[in-house]
């Protein structure tokens, strides 16, 4: 049998913990046959709550689960972990300004990046899923120096997966035959759903989605604000916000990450620019990626044509507004 793997769910007592933790306990992050152990991390109101799952996760007796912590020490819940996932945050509440929840997370992220930084596995990787994810993700490389900066990502998958629902549904499609869709940029309204290259899979082979859907006007306009405003629709509809999707696609990312893409398929990640397609180095944007043996790469050549380009550059200098604003809390 394999060795568990460690990951930390911070958070976890929230709404997407709940939904992810039995995920990754019958191993949909990585994989039926890899066991796992599963450290929880939640603040001090949220103790009782963070038990109460501990106890529903022993009740369920996933037979891939090794052990479980839940703890509120971060240096306890960091200890040891090969997978961060970092779902813990500071949520904007009504009346509040951006800046005082950006001061708020800054200094989360600073503490576990830490925490991280001295007591994780040296090679471990880190998702960060707690909004603003980009900019989060950003502080937390920052203050986590010595783990590697291709170890350090944000969530946009689920926007990505978004994205293939809209186009699955448009042409009557199943799902797994849409590919190849890009979410460019910051996970948040101004992130741009690029799908100059994407495709279908047929029974008369490849097609492109631009293709098959026929309708530019739908494409560039409300298939677009439907992929940016989903995470508000759901907000509507549910009174609560995305988890159960939030929580799979946190799975999809951590497994294709580390277990590789398919081929032919690339995914979208929030990673650390190296001004690839003209974004400025030193932002965690959203890119297209493919992964081999736990390394992400950023799809190279791709063609950008104008309209892509304007969208491109508005959501990068959207973060860079974010990055300022956060430094401008550490100081
Ligand atoms: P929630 O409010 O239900 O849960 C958040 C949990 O984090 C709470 O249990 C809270 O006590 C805990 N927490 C707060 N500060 C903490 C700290 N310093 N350390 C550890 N835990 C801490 O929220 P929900 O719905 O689970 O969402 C979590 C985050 O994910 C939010 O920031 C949300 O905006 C974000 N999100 C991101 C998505 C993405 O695609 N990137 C999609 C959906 C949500």
């Amino acid at each position: 049998e394999k060795e568990p793997i460690t990951v930390l769910v911070t958070g976890a007592a929230g709404q997407i913990g709940y939904a992810l933790v039995p995920m990754i306990a019958k191993g949909a992050m990585l994989g039926p046959d890899q066991p796992v152990i599963i450290h929880m991390l939640d603040i001090e109101p949220a103790a009782e709550a963070l038990n109460g799952v501990k106890m529903e996760l022993i009740d369920a007796a996933f037979p891939l689960l090794k052990g479980i912590v839940a703890t509120t020490d971060v240096v306890e819940a960091c200890k040891d972990v090969d997978i961060a996932v970092m779902v813990g945050g500071f949520p904007r509440k009504e009346g509040m300004e951006r800046k005082d929840v950006m001061a708020k997370n800054v200094s989360i992220y600073k503490v576990q990046a830490s925490a991280l930084e001295e007591h994780a596995s040296p090679d471990c990787k880190v998702l960060v899923i707690a909004n603003p994810a980009n900019t989060n993700a950003l502080i937390l490389k920052e203050f986590a120096p010595s783990i590697p900066h291709k170890n350090i990502t944000c969530l946009t998958r689920l926007d990505h997966n978004r994205a293939l629902g809209q186009i699955s549904e448009k042409l009557y499609v199943h799902v797994s035959d849409v590919k190849n869709v890009i979410i460019w940029g910051n996970h948040s309204s101004s992130q741009y759903p690029d799908v100059n290259h994407a495709t279908v899979s047929t029974c008369n082979g490849q097609k492109s989605v631009r293709e098959l859907v026929g309708d530019d006007k739908w494409l560039n306009t409300e298939f677009i604000t439907t992929v940016q405003q989903r995470g508000a629709a759901i907000i509507k509809a549910r009174k609560l916000s995305s988890a159960l999707s939030a929580a799979s696609s946190a799975c999809d990312h951590i497994r294709d990450w580390v277990l590789g893409t398919p081929k032919g398929t690339w995914v979208s990640m929030g990673v650390y620019s190296d001004g690839s397609y003209g974004i400025s180095p030193g932002l965690i944007y959203s890119f297209p990626v493919t992964c081999e043996k736990g390394e992400w790469s950023i799809v190279q050549g791709l063609k950008i044509d104008e309209f892509s380009r304007e969208k491109m550059d508005s959501t990068a200098k959207e973060l860079i507004e974010e990055k300022s604003l956060a430094y401008s809390c550490l100081n």
